[in-house]
């Protein structure tokens, strides 16, 4: 998530992306990031009424702002920022432009020339607009609840109220210009009607709703040609929906140019590999290679329990058998790659440090010298997922859970060896399976079984047993960023601890994992 900034920051590789989309949808909206926590709420629920949107970081500067040739601006703002510096582009500046804007909060108290102003009196949270008028609010009906932000400014130079709660107006029109203030956030979902507010302010900017599954697939397999020409592309499946996608697109765009590899190493779920290989090979029509690396993978890991250390020799392992396979295709020159928008955003960098870098296959495209194809670099996830099923993926690889690179092995704490793996992988399934069969695999974000190195005493028929054990993990999340713990039903988990003991050889004692995130991560290693 960009949780706002905090100096002055730089937009990565914007003239390398800023042409990306120049012509294709000249109806776009820029997103002015004045650190709210949800301006990728806002660039979502813009995009979800087929309008095209980015989102820059206030520190942008004026000309790149101008290049973009937005229709309209949302400027995203929560309350006070803690001791940030002015942003650089001035309000006469942003009206100069002659878009619409909608301007919350701090990015409102901006527009007003009153940037960083904060007060104490000021409550947050729920409110109810009891009236509202005018053209941003056609089609709401009052009253209706809406999540306010502040301070609030009761008569903001040059504006009128047009929207008020019992303690006074929280919404603005300029006299003179379509530019609207708020302080309140039409894009949380704790306001009703808020998608109607936004896409008000869509119409008001004019904007061609243009920016669909279709237009986009078609606009990325003509800038995928321009980019690689005749020459080969290889692409690394995760078998997550990201490179799968990616794959699907670069494959409509050139065809067997196109070399997929799938890397077995050994550490994936039940029935995973098979279930690539079938929507690649048979539902897609394209070809893919898949490579049978669990032996190498397991010696490398054989005795080691530092979980670093176990991403360490994955990583690694991973890139020499990536490029065994490149040489065995020869003359690659580029690598497709499932980098979507929220990584670029997440890695817009602060002072010129990455936030995060994102690399499916760290360090290759730098050591083999491959240039990037990086299709999905402007969709969100659900885009991503749109874009899929416009190409023909099933929902099954559409809707898979989130898996981490590095595989069970961040699962299977202690030593990993293929008999513990195998442990692993059949509670797993059971896991899954159930969650499945009781209908809250839709409301899951990720549910998966981790073996524990710590044995407890039980009894197996007559006999003593003294076995290993398996903590069932459920949670939901919308981002991964936070999570917290699925109350899943009782029933649920006594039918998932019983089949794993009845069933899988190995464990004996099943526990349920009630730690949120934060404090715990999502994945045990
Ligand atoms: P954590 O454990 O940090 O995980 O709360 C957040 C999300 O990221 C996934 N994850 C990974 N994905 N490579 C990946 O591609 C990794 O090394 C990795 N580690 C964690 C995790 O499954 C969760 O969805």
């Amino acid at each position: 998530m960009w949780t706002g900034w905090s100096g002055p920051g730089r937009l990565p590789d914007m003239e390398e992306r800023g042409s990306t989309y120049m012509g294709a949808f000249a109806d776009r909206i820029l997103v002015l990031d004045f650190g709210s926590p949800s301006t990728q709420l806002v660039a979502r629920r813009v995009r979800a009424t087929n309008v095209y949107c980015e989102i820059f970081p206030c520190t942008a500067s004026e000309e790149q702002i101008r290049a973009f040739e937005p229709r309209g601006l949302v400027l995203s703002g929560g309350p006070a920022p803690v001791s940030l510096p002015r942003p650089p582009v001035s309000a006469d500046f942003l009206l100069s432009l002659g878009a619409p804007i909608l301007a919350l909060g701090q990015g409102f108290l901006h527009l007003l020339g009153r940037w960083g102003e904060s007060s104490e009196d000021v409550q947050l949270g729920p409110a109810e607009i009891r009236r509202a008028q005018g053209e941003l609010f056609s089609g709401v009906v009052e009253p209706f609840q809406a999540w306010t932000t502040g301070p609030r400014v009761a008569d903001p130079a040059g504006f009128v109220p047009i929207a008020w709660t019992n303690d006074g107006p929280v919404a603005f029109a300029h006299r003179d210009h379509r530019v609207y203030g708020a302080f309140f956030h039409p894009e949380s979902p704790r306001t009703e009607k808020g998608d109607v507010i936004l896409d008000n302010f869509l119409s008001l900017c004019g904007v061609e709703r243009s920016w669909t599954p279709a237009a986009f697939v078609a606009r990325q397999v003509e800038l995928i040609r321009q980019q690689v020409g005749d020459g080969k592309v290889i692409c690394a499946l995760s078998g997550g929906v990201d490179s799968a996608v990616t794959a699907a697109i670069i494959h409509r765009a050139v065809g067997d140019q196109l070399h997929c590899i799938f890397v077995d190493h050994g550490l994936l779920r039940k029935g995973e590999k098979e279930q690539v290989v079938r929507t690649f090979r048979e539902v897609l029509g394209i070809p893919l290679e898949v490579v049978d690396a669990e032996s190498r993978f397991l010696e490398r890991l054989a005795g080691v329990t530092d979980p670093e250390q176990k991403r360490k020799i994955i990583g690694h392992e991973f890139i020499e058998v990536f490029e065994e396979a490149a040489r065995g295709i020869g003359d690659v020159r580029f690598l497709g790659q499932g980098t979507i928008y929220p990584d670029v955003i997440e890695s817009i960098s602060l002072e010129g440090k990455p936030v995060k870098s994102h690399h499916n296959v760290g360090g290759l495209p730098e050591r083999m010298n491959l240039e990037l194809v990086e299709p999905l670099r402007e969709l969100f996830k659900d885009e991503v997922r749109a874009v899929g099923r416009e190409l023909g993926l099933p929902e099954s690889q559409l809707n898979r859970q989130p898996f981490p690179g590095p595989g069970l092995a961040v699962r299977c704490l202690g030593e990993i060896n293929r008999a513990r793996l195998d442990t692993l992988r059949e509670a797993d399934a059971i896991v899954r399976e159930e969650i499945e069969k009781a209908g809250l695999a839709g409301t899951i974000w990720q549910a998966f079984a981790i073996l524990l190195p710590v044995r407890s005493t039980g009894s197996r028929g007559h006999d003593r047993s003294y076995e290993e054990t398996c903590v069932v993990r459920a949670v939901q999340s919308e981002d991964a960023v936070t999570a917290e713990w699925s109350r899943l039903p009782h029933e649920l988990l006594a039918r998932i601890s019983t089949r794993i003991c009845d069933e899988v050889q190995g464990i004996g004692r099943v526990v349920y994992d009630i730690t949120s995130k934060p404090p715990a991560t999502i994945e045990w290693e």
